[in-house]
C-alpha cells in the first residue's frame, strides 16, 4: 500500500522586526491558522504529480529532471526536491501532490516559504528521512535564495516550523536561539489589511536592500578589524561615527536595522508585561522607519496606517513582511473592528479604487503532518 500525509503549513505574521533576520537581528513572529495543505501520496516509478487546487494548475516531472522551469511557481517545488536530492544526496520515492491554500499569494504573510516548507517536511516524513527543523529551515532557505530569486532571511520558515498556538516566536535569527511569548492582547486583535497591490521589482529592491546592509557592515568592519559577524551587532554609538563615511541612503538603512533590532527586543519585553500601548508606540515607529530610512513602504501602505493613527481604539499600525505592497498588520480593540474596517473599505477604496481585505487571524501551530495511510 502506497504511503498518504496530510500536511498543513501555515503563513506568519510578524508584530515587530521587519529587515533584520538577515542581519542577524531578531524578529517577533507567530504562525497563523491561514495556511497550505498538501496530500502527498508516495507512488511507483520515477515521474511525479503536482495538482495545484488553488491555482489550478498541474504539472509533471521526473525525479532525474529538476532543472529551473521557465513556469515560476514550479520552481518552488522542483527547487524543493533537488535540494533534497542533490544537494543533501538523499533519497526519495516518486510521489502525487494535491495543494489548496487559504493563503493569499503576494500579502507578505509568506505564502512562498509556508509552500516550500510544507512540501518539504512532507516529503522528509513520507521518505523516513531523518532531517531536524533547522535543517529544513536551511533547505528552505537555499532554494528561496536559488530557485526563486530573493536573498531573505530565515524568519519565515523558521516560523513556519517552530510555530505554537498563541505564542509568538522572539527569535535571535544570529543564533537561532529562541523563547515563545504569549500573544495575550486581551480586548485587542491583531488584524492584517492586505493592500491587494505588489508592487514590480519587490524581489529587486529586497535583495538591493540586503546588498546595502553588507556594505554598511563591511565598511564599519573595515575599521573594526571584521569584529562584527551581522550589522545588528553593532552599536548606534559606532554607526553614528560612520555618519560622514556612510553614503546617506547606506547610511539611514544601517541606522533602520539596528533599531529595528532594538524595537524587538524592547517589544518582547513589553509584551510579557502587557504593555500594550507602549508595543503599539513600537509599531509605530517601526514603520516610520521603514518608510523613511528603509524605504521599502509604499502609498497604500502608508495610507492604512496613517488611518489608524486618529483612533484611540487602536494600538499600533505598520506594514509587515517584505514591503513594497501586502498587508498592514493592526492591533484594533474588538469593539471597533466592524467600525473601522467599514472606515478603512471606503477611504481606501475613495483614494486607490482597489477593495482592501481585512484579514483576520489568529496565531497557531507550525508545520503540522499527519499520516493517512502507512504503507
Ligand atoms: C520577507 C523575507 C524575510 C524577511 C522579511 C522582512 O518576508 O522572506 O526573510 O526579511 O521579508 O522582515
Amino acid at each position: 500500500m502506497n504511503k498518504i500525509v496530510k500536511v498543513e503549513s501555515p503563513g506568519r505574521i510578524n508584530l515587530i522586526g521587519e529587515h533584520v533576520d538577515y542581519n542577524g537581528g531578531s524578529v517577533l513572529p507567530g504562525a497563523i491558522d491561514k495556511k497550505v495543505e498538501f496530500i502527498i501520496e508516495n507512488i511507483k516509478g520515477s515521474k511525479c504529480f503536482i495538482d495545484s487546487e488553488t491555482i489550478n494548475k498541474k504539472f509533471e516531472f521526473e525525479l532525474s529532471s529538476l532543472e529551473k522551469s521557465n513556469q515560476h511557481w514550479q520552481n518552488y517545488i522542483l527547487g524543493t526536491i533537488n535540494n533534497i536530492i542533490n544537494k543533501r544526496n538523499l533519497k526519495i520515492s516518486a510521489f502525487s501532490c494535491k495543494i489548496n491554500s487559504s493563503l493569499p499569494i503576494g500579502a507578505g504573510i509568506s505564502s512562498s516559504s509556508a509552500l516550500i516548507s510544507g512540501l518539504a517536511a512532507g516529503l522528509i516524513e513520507i521518505n523516513n528521512l531523518q532531517i531536524k527543523k533547522s535543517e529544513i529551515v536551511d533547505i528552505v532557505s537555499d532554494v528561496e535564495h536559488n530557485y526563486i530569486g530573493l536573498k531573505g532571511g530565515i524568519m519565515d520558515q523558521f516560523t513556519i516550523l517552530h510555530g505554537q498556538k498563541n505564542k509568538l516566536v522572539h527569535l535571535e535569527c544570529h543564533s537561532r536561539n529562541f523563547k515563545y511569548v504569549n500573544a495575550e492582547f486581551n480586548d485587542y486583535q491583531i488584524i492584517l489589511l492586505n493592500t491587494n497591490v505588489e508592487h514590480n521589482l519587490a524581489n529587486t529592491a529586497y535583495n538591493d536592500r540586503v546588498e546595502e546592509c553588507r556594505y554598511a557592515l563591511d565598511i564599519i568592519n573595515n575599521k573594526y578589524s571584521n569584529k562584527f559577524s551581522y550589522l545588528c551587532e553593532v552599536d548606534s554609538t559606532i554607526l553614528e561615527s560612520f555618519k560622514v563615511n556612510l553614503d546617506a541612503k547606506v547610511f539611514n538603512r544601517a541606522s533602520f536595522v539596528i533599531n529595528e533590532n532594538l524595537r524587538t527586543y524592547e517589544a518582547a519585553k513589553k509584551l510579557n508585561e502587557f504593555k500594550l500601548v507602549e508595543i503599539g508606540n513600537l509599531m509605530y515607529q517601526s514603520h516610520a522607519g521603514l518608510k523613511d530610512l528603509y524605504e521599502v513602504s509604499c502609498n497604500e501602505l502608508d495610507f492604512l496606517v496613517d488611518l489608524t493613527k486618529p483612533y484611540d481604539q487602536i494600538i499600533g499600525s505598520r506594514m509587515m513582511g517584505g514591503g513594497f505592497g501586502g498587508c498592514t498588520i493592526n492591533l484594533i480593540h474588538k469593539k471597533f473592528k466592524d467600525e473601522f474596517l467599514d472606515i478603512a473599505h471606503k477611504s481606501y477604496f475613495e483614494k486607490f479604487r482597489i477593495d482592501v481585505t481585512p484579514i483576520e487571524i489568529s496565531i497557531s501551530d507550525g508545520v503540522k503532518i499527519k499520516n493517512l495511510q502507512t504503507g
